[in-house]
């Protein structure tokens, strides 16, 4: 008997989408019964567009792809079965709901279940699948590591080492010309890469969407440090902070079937905040943006890649579907989707790397020490 899976990867691209897929298709491939795992291109368009596209793997394409960046199969974070963006004659958008058609059509093909590797809005989708009828089983992913259900996401060490990196060069250059780095990175509403970048940079001040920051107290952070002679000084924000009874910074969605405001542009505002309070040192903002996403994953990412690839056949062929897949420390194990998507994973401000940084004197914007 022969058993087909259709793999989908949803939202934005992150490193170690290939190496899940990699996984997969390599333990598939160790079967007695013949199980053949499809891919499904630019996440569920590929079996939801008039023509549909959608690729056989073999082992030949996968081989050596958990060094590889990105997704082979390609991404996007806009529409999906429930919001398919459709142009009209007349170039106008409509917004259709395909799911019903892709039933049909995953029903005809004769697929047997779904594994879709993507963040909360991926998973949500999932659920919306599984109530429709169709066996599905998640993989989390997302650099901004924003899963309740999951330790971790696979994506963000290797996003952390990137801003890391970064954030090392930008010392360097800061403590040679006496200047305020600002450096901004990723994450959404959630300030792990921040937090995690923060510290292993040794930032001097971080500023995290879960705690509203007050201009004043960054101000005097920078000139305490200038007082005392170290002369330069290294912020980090994530693009999702505010300050203090403001709003998040960014732009609303203009393209067709897109939802999320894109966020960007606090390092600039701060700059400008701090500016106005008589900061008189010389002020850089560096944006990280997609670098942070980008290029290949890091050791940590591969492995944690991989074996969420590997339990997400066992769960199949188990038939275990409406599951994603979760590393909870020491194991591999799974939640069902609706559990996993209920809440998301925010920096709270009693775990211990906020007062590990705290203890070592970094700033967050509000007044309190530890
Ligand atoms: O969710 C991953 C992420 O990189 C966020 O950190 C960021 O806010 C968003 O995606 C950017 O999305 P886009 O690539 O659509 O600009």
């Amino acid at each position: 008997m022969t058993h087909k899976i259709l793999v989908a990867t949803g939202g934005g691209d992150c490193p170690g989408l290939n190496a899940v897929i990699r996984g997969i298709v390599k333990r598939a491939s160790l079967e007695k019964e013949e199980w053949k795992i499809y891919g499904c291109i630019e996440s569920f368009n590929g079996i939801l567009k008039d023509d549909v596209e959608i690729v056989e793997f073999t082992e030949e394409m996968v081989s050596g792809l958990h060094v590889k960046g990105g997704t082979i199969i390609k991404t996007t974070n806009k529409g999906g079965p429930f919001h398919f963006p459709v142009r009209r004659e007349d170039g106008s958008w409509i917004i259709e709901d395909r799911s019903l058609l892709m039933k049909k059509r995953f029903e005809n093909m004769e697929f047997d279940a779904v594994i879709n590797i993507g963040g909360d809005g991926s998973q949500r989708i999932s659920l919306q699948l599984l109530n429709l009828g169709i066996p599905v089983v998640g993989v989390p992913k997302t650099i901004d590591n924003d899963l309740s259900s999951t330790d971790f996401t696979f994506g963000f060490q290797t996003a952390v080492q990137i801003a890391t990196e970064a954030f090392d060069k930008l010392v360097t250059t800061a403590e040679s010309h006496n200047r305020v780095f600002i450096m901004e990175v990723m994450g959404r509403d959630a300030g792990w890469i921040a937090l995690h970048t923060a510290l292993a940079g040794g930032a001097d001040v971080c500023l995290i969407p879960e705690l509203p920051y007050d201009p004043k107290v960054v101000a005097r952070k920078i000139e305490t440090r200038y007082k005392n002679g170290m002369g330069f000084c290294n912020i980090v924000i994530a693009e999702g902070a505010k300050r203090i009874g403001g709003d998040v910074v960014g732009q609303a969605p203009t393209a067709i079937g897109d939802r999320h405001i894109k966020l960007g542009g606090v390092g600039d505002v701060l700059k400008q905040e701090l500016l106005e309070l008589g900061i008189e040192h010389d002020i850089r903002v560096t944006v990280l943006g997609h670098l942070q996403r980008g290029g290949t994953p890091v050791a940590y990412d591969r492995i944690l890649a991989t074996e969420f690839g590997v339990k997400a056949f066992e769960l199949i062929k188990e038939k275990k579907y409406g599951n994603l897949v979760v590393y909870r420390h020491p194991d591999i194990s799974y939640v069902p989707l609706e559990e996993a998507v209920k809440e998301p994973h925010l920096v709270k401000l009693d775990d211990f790397l906020v007062r590990a940084a705290k203890g070592i004197g970094m700033v967050f914007g509000d007044e309190s020490i530890l």
